[in-house]
């Protein structure tokens, strides 16, 4: 048999510690789903203020206390702290950064929950964090086979890495994966100064005048990968926007490869979901119209079970599309329908959303906010979910709504375009509803065609098996990147 590998995996949030979005999936079940593989595969994230230590079970390491991290002329404190994330077969270490100032102060993430606004000490904040990571490498004497890299607050360790340490980390591959290509971590040209990458290295990391953190993790690692084969194509065709980051790809790396997501079925399973007041599955999927009550009373709408119920859980922002959902609301629920949104994010996006509850009492159920047992709820109980996307580098709920039976209504982009088909009556093939134009009309008649089918129970339940019968475990996804780790070690 191979050799086990040694992995190092970045990121800036993982579940069940910190999640913002589909980012914190990933970074919970990949590592889980590698380690299957036999390799020692380790996560690192920073511990932001609404991390609790006793609830995660997160304690300190002797050796990892008050490792002393330079950010431009100053120098401030790590102590990184060990935890686990685990599932009923494996386990994965996790090491959690932290620093008072930067991380435990500060609830929010990137932005402060409050305002909406990113602090103004991004830069510093994640300087601080990719530093760390390598410095707790370097106490540890811990030099991993692979480092796995993603999103733009961990760009700067390949960089860091091949300028600063290149003897020690002489036999590490780079991986870096861009989950989205909308946010590349961009920040005055002064930010530079506070990195202590050599002057020399300044134009490579520096875009369009600013220190740009993805373009520092492009130029600097072995291989780049994103999250879907049709973004990946969108992003290096330039349909997909990337601030150019794709020309920078193309020149270093020739290709971008897509890896599709999968669905963690020791976390999203109706079968034994702790969330759901009945569990089902797809031999018993007509159960899961008795999860509705609950959901309906917590959101304070009536309880119509033959009404269908669609179900959105979104970050807030250009991204998801929510603008198309305020633009068709007259239209929308002129119909006989609900409808249920969670999210949080751009506070104009989220007042629009609440004026929606008030405009359609009896319609409408909103909940402004992150809420993991609701967002659960919520893909039990809904006949239909939607996603309409502007774009999607992958998309994680609509392979959660297959296997929870809940039909996505989605756009065809990106990760949305690769799982989602649209169903055909007639030959009763397709597990979704989709519209390519991002339009509010196009997105109705989509709607209308779900409506419609829903009161079919025939064709109902063949849109729903197709979902519930894919395969979405998320081996494919450990198997692929376990082979590209192998191949780049070859090189
Ligand atoms: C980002 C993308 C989303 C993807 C997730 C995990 O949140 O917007 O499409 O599923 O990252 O890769």
């Amino acid at each position: 048999m191979a050799r086990p590998l040694s992995i190092l995996f970045v990121s800036s949030e993982a579940y069940p510690f910190a999640k913002t979005g589909g980012l914190a999936d990933v970074s919970y079940s990949l590592p889980l789903a590698i380690r299957e593989f036999g390799h020692d595969i380790r996560v690192m994230i920073p511990k932001y203020g609404s991390i609790s230590e006793r609830k995660n079970k997160i304690h300190e390491i002797n050796r990892l206390r008050e490792i002393p991290i330079p950010i431009g002329e100053n120098s401030w404190p790590a102590t990184v702290k060990s935890s686990s994330m685990n599932n009923p077969r494996q386990k994965v270490q996790a090491y959690i950064t932290t620093n008072v100032n930067y991380f435990d102060a500060k609830k929010g993430f990137y932005a402060d929950p409050l305002t909406g606004i990113n602090y103004p000490d991004n830069d510093e904040r994640f300087i601080f964090f990719n530093k760390t990571v390598l410095q707790t490498c370097l106490v540890l004497g811990w030099f991993p086979d692979i480092i796995h890299c993603n999103d733009w607050q961990t760009g700067l360790i390949p960089a860091l890495i091949r300028t600063i340490y290149p003897q020690e980390f002489k036999r590490a591959k780079i991986v870096y994966t861009i989950h989205n290509f909308n946010n590349l971590g961009s920040f005055a040209s002064e930010s530079f100064d506070k990195t202590g990458l050599p002057a020399d290295v300044r134009d490579s990391v520096l875009h369009n005048g600013n220190l740009n953190f993805a373009k520092a993790g492009t130029m600097y690692s072995d291989c780049v990968t994103t999250v879907s084969p049709s973004y990946a194509a969108d992003i290096m065709s330039g349909a997909a926007y990337s601030d150019g980051i794709n020309n920078v790809i193309a020149s270093r790396h020739g290709e971008l490869s897509g890896i599709i997501h999968g669905v963690d079925n020791y976390v999203w399973n109706p079968k034994n979901d702790s969330y759901l007041a009945r569990n089902y599955d797809r031999t018993s999927v007509n159960d899961k119209f008795l999860n509705k009550e609950r959901l309906l009373n917590r959101v304070g709408l009536p309880v119509q079970y033959t009404t269908p119920l669609i179900g959105m859980i979104s970050r807030f922002s250009e991204q998801k599309g929510v603008r198309l959902l305020l633009e068709a609301a007259d239209e929308l629920f002129a119909e006989n329908v609900q409808l249920i949104i969670l999210g949080e994010g751009d506070p104009e996006l989220q007042d629009a959303v609440s004026e929606l509850k008030e405009r359609f009492p009896t319609k409408v159920g909103v909940k402004i906010g992150f809420d993991d047992e609701l967002a659960h709820l919520i893909e039990a109980s809904a006949d239909m979910f939607l996603m309409p996307s502007l774009f999607e580098p992958c998309g994680l709920n609509q392979l959660y709504s297959f296997v929870y039976g809940t039909v996505p209504i989605v756009r065809a982009t990106g990760g949305l375009a690769d799982t989602v088909s649209d169903f055909n009556p007639e030959t009763k093939e397709g597990n979704g509803f989709v519209f390519q134009e991002f339009a509010a009309d196009a997105m109705l008649v989509a709607v209308r065609r779900a409506l419609h089918t829903f009161h079919e129970r025939e064709q109902w339940e063949a849109v729903q098996q197709n979902g519930m019968n894919g395969d979405y475990s998320w081996s494919a996804s450990g198997r692929y990147y376990s082979e590209l780790y192998r191949s780049l070690l070859r090189d």
